[in-house]
């Protein structure tokens, strides 16, 4: 069981060639991460799984997309929450004048079946802290409980497989804890989990395998142990250092030359 993404190639407006023959797999039991640079591609690849380039003027123009072996239509996006694959979108879009309750309603809309109460309630036991602000309005919860609401809402639809973009973006340490355990959990019962983080550090202390990738490539896709004690990746994502301008081929091939020069 799992989900696929083979040689994918997107281009936006035509021209702008962002994916470039991606590829990867997520299991339904694991957390896979994906790590990268700003404009790596990240983001665009999260769309082309979910359905949401057409609104960004965005085309798959090679490959496709599988979920437990067959391929599929990634050209709407309801119809990829149904198949079982859901997204939590960079920047935790919540609804900000709707309630914390409506806004979880909002995730649950592409299912017909099932007590709306009974999804409620699993969502509240799994974020104590959703059932005690249920009625609060979303705008005015702290950006973490935002977060976990944006997550919440995903997880109305019990997807098979949940798509997170940068999480832990712009929130304080203790929050980013409490996130990368929720998202373990979330992996425990049996959801699996594409990561994508700019925070190296966060996403491979909890992933099971991963994946870096640089100009629209994935380039490297390793076990997420041996991720973390490759020296290469430490000081090029942990060490806080990445740009879209430099490489990790880039640091290689420094280092190479340091070596050769000495
Ligand atoms: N709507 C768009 N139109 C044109 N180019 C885009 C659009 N969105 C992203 N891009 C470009 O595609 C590349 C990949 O962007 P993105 O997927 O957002 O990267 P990441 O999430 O890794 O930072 C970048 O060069 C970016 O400028
Ligand atoms: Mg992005």
């Amino acid at each position: 069981m799992s989900l696929g993404v083979h040689n994918l190639e997107v281009v936006y407006e035509d021209v702008m060639l962002a994916l470039r023959g991606a590829s990867l797999s997520v299991p339904q039991d694991k957390i896979v991460a994906v790590l990268g640079a700003n404009g790596a591609g990240k983001t665009t690849l999260l769309r082309a799984i979910t359905g949401l380039l057409d609104v960004h003027r965005g085309k798959i123009t090679r490959g496709h997309v599988s979920l437990d072996g067959s391929t599929i239509d990634t050209r709407k996006a309801a119809g990829v929450v149904k198949a079982g694959v859901s997204q939590v979108m960079e920047g935790r879009r919540v609804f900000t004048e709707f309630t914390v309750e409506e806004n979880l309603r909002v995730g649950a809309h592409t299912q017909s079946s099932g007590d709306l109460k009974d999804k409620y309630d699993r969502i509240y036991g799994m974020f104590p802290i959703l059932a005690d602000r249920k009625d609060a309005v979303a705008g005015y919860l702290s950006g973490g409980e935002q977060q976990m609401l944006a997550i919440g809402r995903a997880m109305m639809a019990q997807p098979k497989y949940l798509l997170l973009d940068e999480p832990s973006l712009g929130l304080a340490p203790k929050i980013v804890e409490q996130i990368r355990d929720l998202i373990v959990s979330i992996r425990d019962s049996g959801t699996g989990i594409l990561l994508i983080e700019q925070n190296a550090a966060m996403a491979l202390s909890i992933a099971d395998h991963g994946y870096v990738m640089e100009n629209g490539l994935t380039v490297m896709d390793a076990p997420a142990e041996k991720l973390r004690a490759d020296s290469d990746i430490q000081e090029f994502y942990l060490g806080g250092g990445a740009d879209s301008t430099t490489s990790l081929r880039d640091v290689k091939h420094y280092k190479r030359r340091k070596r050769w020069l000495s």
